[in-house]
């Protein structure tokens, strides 16, 4: 018998999680579509991901149910000009950034989640390795800012997470009158990161809200796409997104309001 398997990013809409077999964030699916022994994979999610599960598993027959889904992180970046960018560093170790089309993976020594690029980069700095990072230029310019690294980086953005503005940050955070977290994705801009309390992969961003124990009335700015704030409902809680016009990817919850 044929084993059909779901799998689906916390990005979908709750419908589509309810359904899938996995939901997880990019190392979780890799992990699981590698593991999950499927004939069929019918991945929900953004073309790359579901790329990555080929590669991971060549075996199975890897279904995107939308050709179309794809991210900026691919669309901005020009192949030809990446193979000319990295040929002018040959003595620096190439580290891609998994959210990245095959092509682009394929000139890469290393490919990384958001959930594992803190500790490889690490790892590679303590070999005395140099690295360049490619292509989020804000995930780099995370890197490099908090750990001192000297990384050159390749210059595309996630258009969703790019749309976060310090600005418009500091004006919601000064409309508070609530005490208020701010935890973030390292694919948003390093002026909003910098302001962060947490900063870290979708499932880390879950796992921080299922570990909150602080105070039930604060506000809790998520920085990151709305699909994951069906995973952090938690019961006996009132959640509210209050998503606004001019925060574009600041997402609001609001407990007990
Ligand atoms: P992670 O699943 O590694 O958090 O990255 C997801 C993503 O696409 C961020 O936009």
């Amino acid at each position: 018998m044929t084993k059909v398997v779901t799998l689906a990013h916390y990005y979908t809409i709750p419908e589509v999680q309810q359904m899938a077999d996995k939901v997880g964030d990019s190392l979780q699916l890799a992990l699981y579509a590698k593991e999950c022994n499927a004939d069929v994979i019918v991945f929900a999610g953004v073309r790359f991901m579901a790329e990555t599960a080929k590669m991971v598993n060549p075996k199975a027959r890897v279904i995107l149910p939308d050709l179309g889904s794809t991210c900026s992180l691919v669309t901005m970046t020009n192949i030809n000009q990446l193979k000319k960018w990295r040929e002018s560093y040959p003595d620096h170790v190439h580290v891609a950034y998994i959210n990245s089309s095959a092509e682009h993976k394929a000139l890469a020594d290393w490919t990384v989640t958001s959930s594992n690029v803190e500790d490889i980069i690490a790892h590679l700095y303590a070999q005395g390795k140099k690295v360049i990072y490619s292509p989020d230029r804000n995930m780099g310019a995370y890197l490099n800012f908090q750990y001192g690294y000297d990384m050159p980086l390749w210059s595309a953005v996630c258009e969703v997470h790019d749309k976060f503005n310090k600005q418009a940050l500091d004006e919601l955070i000064n409309s508070l009158t609530l005490p208020h977290f701010l935890i973030s994705h390292p694919e948003s801009p390093l002026p909003v990161l910098k302001q962060s309390d947490y900063i870290g992969s979708t499932a880390g961003l879950l796992n921080w809200i299922k570990a909150y124990s602080g105070d039930i009335k604060a506000v809790i700015l998520v920085a990151t796409e709305d699909g994951i704030l069906y995973q952090m409902q938690v019961p006996g809680r009132t959640w509210i997104s209050a998503r606004r016009q001019f925060i574009l990817a600041v997402n609001v919850i609001r407990a007990h309001i």
